[in-house]
């Protein structure tokens, strides 16, 4: 079956895990792998992956969902926040709500992806408090993702 791997990454996490699904894929059925673009609406099975913004995906990701019709589709992404199960669920259920009509879902995958330093001097600035102290704690868990634990259960979810 003919696919198509089309990612959104502006520093390289979401890049990594759209890699680790073309390493697993045969390649002969690749029609596509790159940013969103419309020449790879043409495959059967696309794996489109974003990165969190603001609790969804990445508008150029949304653009590109909203021209879809007919396909067979497998979601992942990173997000700069995460460990929880349900967080990762919450943003898969707004990114599906973006499919159109006629688009099957067959899975979708999300892991946390580290975040800039100019975030955590962000944090460091702020009055201390729980929060600061948490966010700071979860930046520096972000440090190690996408690992290679994450690469291989998205590598197990695709196949
Ligand atoms: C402008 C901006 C907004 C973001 N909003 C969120 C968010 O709402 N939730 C979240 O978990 N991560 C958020 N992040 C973190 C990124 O989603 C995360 O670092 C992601 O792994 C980046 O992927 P990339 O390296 O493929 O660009 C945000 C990052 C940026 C730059």
């Amino acid at each position: 079956m003919s696919y198509a791997i089309v990612y959104s990454s502006r520093t390289g996490n979401t890049r990594a895990l759209a890699d680790a699904i073309r390493e697993v894929l045969p390649p002969a059925d690749c029609r596509y792998f790159g940013p969103p673009d419309a020449a790879a609406l043409a495959a059967q099975r696309l794996y489109i992956g974003f990165w969190t913004d603001k609790g969804t995906c990445d508008g150029d990701t949304a653009a590109f969902l909203a021209q879809l019709t007919n396909q067979e589709v497998f979601l992942f992404g990173t997000a700069g926040f995460g460990g929880s199960v349900a967080y990762f669920d919450q943003i898969a259920q707004r990114v599906t709500a973006l499919l159109p009509d006629g688009v099957t879902l067959l899975g979708h995958r999300l892991c946390q992806g580290r975040m800039p330093m100019t975030v955590r001097q962000r944090y460091e600035a702020m009055e201390d408090s729980p929060r600061r102290t948490q966010m700071l704690e979860n930046f520096d868990a972000a440090l190690s993702h996408p690992d290679t634990e994450d690469l291989r259960q998205l590598q197990n979810a695709v196949h």
